[in-house]
């Protein structure tokens, strides 16, 4: 678990107004849920045969003597909500967001951490894959509004309930053929749920796998039909798509469609994001008959991802206003409120003291553009303007400062202020 500030934290600021932005536009509204949930709430969902539950749960007894679990992901407690708040009721399609930290024990490594941050979609109320088709534009606009290119999406269907046994069958026989060459994880995983040895990291057990049965070969008609739908749509929205028979996702309540976004930028087998269709997971939670679809993106790896192509962070306060001398350090109070009234963005020097000091910070904290205000200046009805990137200097009447200082904003930077 980490601290964040500076220049990360501002890149997850950026990243959370443009979900904010991208999210409300498509008609979807935020859900805010507890981070402490009851034990069982995952138990049910996220399943007993996944290594979040089994292994990486911050799980302790409170002082009621309930069972609680640091949420691990935020599906199973927006679908708890939607149940409790009876969100579903009406029959009609219910679109949330969630912006929020999540908890897993988890051994750390790059972009991997204990407590790390989700964005996450759920669709509830259809099971169209045009509903796929949208939740993953909304995804793909919400990446691309952000600067991120080349994004493939990976897809499979991991089938329903009841499709899944002829698929298992098939897969037992392929296993019991070469089970001396799997890991003893995935002798266990064969028998809790057989579709988790295709996700194995191991190596060989990836080697054995090679030829297996295909979870597509072994879909009910609809489900086939669901997935070719779905393929149809991707390709007419030119959202670049690749099938992947091995993804089946570490959570257990998935259903048809599963998908996920790698990025090459995170080192291997590293996903940004994950997702996929949950037909009868409000049922098996206590709620009503309906389906759900959604995915959610790890904040912390999306802002180092954007760190990595895109360098510094979006500046705070890219100006700042230096006065210098008592009269000027009047004016320039005056001078910085009307800005700040104005919109514009900037730190004000308030020690007084030499320029160069004043000057030397600017350098150290990335300011772009420092105003000079000094007796002169205040004289003439001017102020002295330094760029730094180019050393380059100037003067401008006072009247206009705001109007300048907005444009280089706008100029300097394709991002939204
Ligand atoms: P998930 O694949 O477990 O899915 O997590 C989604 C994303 O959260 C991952 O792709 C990754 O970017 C990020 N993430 C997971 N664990 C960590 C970690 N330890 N450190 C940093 N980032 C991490 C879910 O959680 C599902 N609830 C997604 C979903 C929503 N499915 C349907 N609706």
């Amino acid at each position: 678990m980490r601290d964040l500030f500076g220049a990360e934290l501002r890149w997850f600021q950026h990243i959370e107004e443009t979900a904010h932005r991208v999210f409300r536009r498509h008609g979807y509204g935020e859900i805010r849920t507890p981070i402490l949930e009851e034990l069982d709430v995952f138990k049910r969902s996220v399943g007993e045969s996944s290594d979040i539950v089994n292994k990486e749960m911050y799980q302790f007894t409170d002082k009621g003597g309930r069972e609680v679990v640091m949420r691990p992901e935020n599906t199973a407690g927006v679908v708890r909500a939607a149940i409790q708040h009876k969100l579903l009721a009406s029959n009609d399609p219910a679109l949330f967001y969630y912006i929020g930290p999540q908890f897993r024990y988890e051994r750390m490594q790059s972009g991997r951490y204990r407590q790390f941050w989700q964005i996450g979609a759920e669709s509830f109320g259809v099971a169209t894959p045009e509903s796929e088709a949208e939740s993953l534009l909304m995804l793909h606009s919400f990446l691309t509004d952000l600067g991120l290119k080349s994004l493939v999406f990976s897809i499979n269907s991991v089938g329903t309930p009841e499709s899944r046994p002829a698929f298992h069958a098939a897969f037992r026989a392929f296993f019991a053929d070469r089970s001396e060459q799997f890991c003893e994880d995935c002798h266990r995983r064969l028998q809790s749920n057989p579709l988790r040895v295709l996700d194995c990291k191991n190596e060989n057990c990836q080697k054995a796998l090679t030829g297996h049965p295909v979870l597509t070969d072994h879909l009910d008609e609809a489900s086939a039909r669901h997935h070719a739908r779905l393929k149809v749509l991707l390709t007419e929205l030119a959202l670049p798509f690749e099938e992947n028979p091995r993804l089946v996702r570490g959570l257990d309540y998935y259903t048809r469609t599963a998908f996920e976004v790698l990025s090459s930028d995170l080192g291997a087998q590293s996903a940004l994001l994950g997702g996929g269709r949950y037909d009868g997971l409000i049922k098996q939670m206590g709620g009503p008959e309906v389906p759900g679809f959604g995915w959610a993106i790890g904040l912390d790896r999306l802002a180092m991802v954007l760190q990595q192509v895109q360098g510094e962070a979006p500046q705070q306060a890219p100006a700042m206003l230096i006065p210098l001398g008592e009269r000027a350090a009047t004016e320039a109070l005056k001078l910085a409120r009307r800005l700040w009234d104005a919109g514009a963005a900037l730190q004000l020097e308030t020690r007084g003291g030499a320029l160069k000091k004043a000057m030397a910070s600017a350098n150290r904290n990335g300011i772009q553009t420092v105003l000079i205000l000094g007796d002169g200046e205040l004289d003439g009805g001017t102020i002295t303007v330094k760029h730094m990137a180019t050393g380059e200097q100037e003067s401008w009447p006072l009247g206009e400062v705001a109007a300048r200082l907005a444009a280089i904003r706008l100029g300097l930077r394709d991002l939204p202020s």
